[in-house]
């Protein structure tokens, strides 16, 4: 193998494990998108939507495995009556306009958060969604709707009590990965980047549990502004940390040797 090679070869392998499979994204800031411009709300959500399909293209293009969006969450019921309804009517359009180009893309859609108080058709147009792109293999696409990680912990904490009552389960058996298997994410894996947008920098609320070890980009910009670019200089900055889940850093001395 010639010299321009091998570096080719490790230069690809370097890319391969700095790319995230998992990219979860909190797309924040369309309220204030719009009341920068003098518009009303709506049209922030309005451009949030397009964002969102620039994102989801930008994600098939980039080979992410997975992408996993907040698009709702179980708190934003507490937002004015009329937003509420915009919002819903909003991803009821877009899975109606979308479903048949997201099919044809291979992607596979899935759905967290709790589906108990969503309207039939909400609930209807959500189950439509996951049944027609189940056997998809390309990204898999997590909507976070009606999404809020305490209320999926506490949900994964009765579930595990009614098994303990019902003598199914011994306490003892209790464990990180028996909660995470009553969670809505359990056939998914962990986050490894989680990218919000707006300058804002919390959770609220989103993935708790799963972000254990997720690595954290912040950015500036408002959500109907995120394109490609700003996707790609994200994972540019994610390529940059050094992931040690505890342990060492494979580069740190005597990191191969200590077990
Ligand atoms: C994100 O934009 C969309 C949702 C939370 C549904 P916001 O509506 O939160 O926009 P800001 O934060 O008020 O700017
Ligand atoms: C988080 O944004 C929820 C979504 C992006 C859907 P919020 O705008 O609701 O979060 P807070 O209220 O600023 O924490
Ligand atoms: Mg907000």
């Amino acid at each position: 193998m010639a010299a321009g090679d091998i570096l080719e070869a490790e230069t690809n392998a370097r890319d391969l494990r700095a790319s995230p499979r998992h990219v979860a994204l909190i797309m924040d800031g369309n309220g204030r998108w719009a009341a920068a411009r003098g518009l009303p709300r709506f049209e922030g959500h309005r451009r949030g939507v397009e964002a969102l399909r620039r994102a989801v293209r930008a994600a098939i293009n980039l080979r992410i495995d997975y992408l996993t969006v907040y698009s709702f969450s179980a708190e934003n019921w507490s937002r004015p009556r009329e937003e509420v309804e915009m919002l819903l009517g909003l991803l009821h359009r877009f899975i109606r306009n979308d479903l048949a180009e997201l099919h044809a893309s291979n992607v596979r859609v899935r759905v967290i958060g709790a589906r108990g108080d969503l309207a039939p058709e909400i609930l209807d147009l959500l189950r439509e969604a996951e049944q027609v792109t189940q056997a998809n293999a390309g990204l898999t696409l997590v909507v976070a709707f009606n999404y809020g990680a305490r209320q999926e912990i506490a949900a994964a904490a009765r579930a595990l009590a009614e098994m303990v009552a019902l003598g199914r389960l011994a306490p003892g058996e209790i464990d990180a990965e028996a909660i995470a298997a009553q969670l809505d994410t359990a056939d998914i894996p962990d986050p490894d980047l989680i990218i919000r947008t707006s300058g804002e920098q919390r959770l609220s609320n989103f993935l708790l549990w799963q972000a254990a070890y997720a690595e954290f980009v912040f950015l500036p910009i408002l959500w109907p502004d995120f394109d490609e670019v700003a996707f790609i200089g994200a994972l540019a900055e994610y390529g940059h940390r050094d992931r040690r889940f505890g342990g060492l850093d494979a580069a740190a001395p005597g990191a191969k040797t200590a077990s």
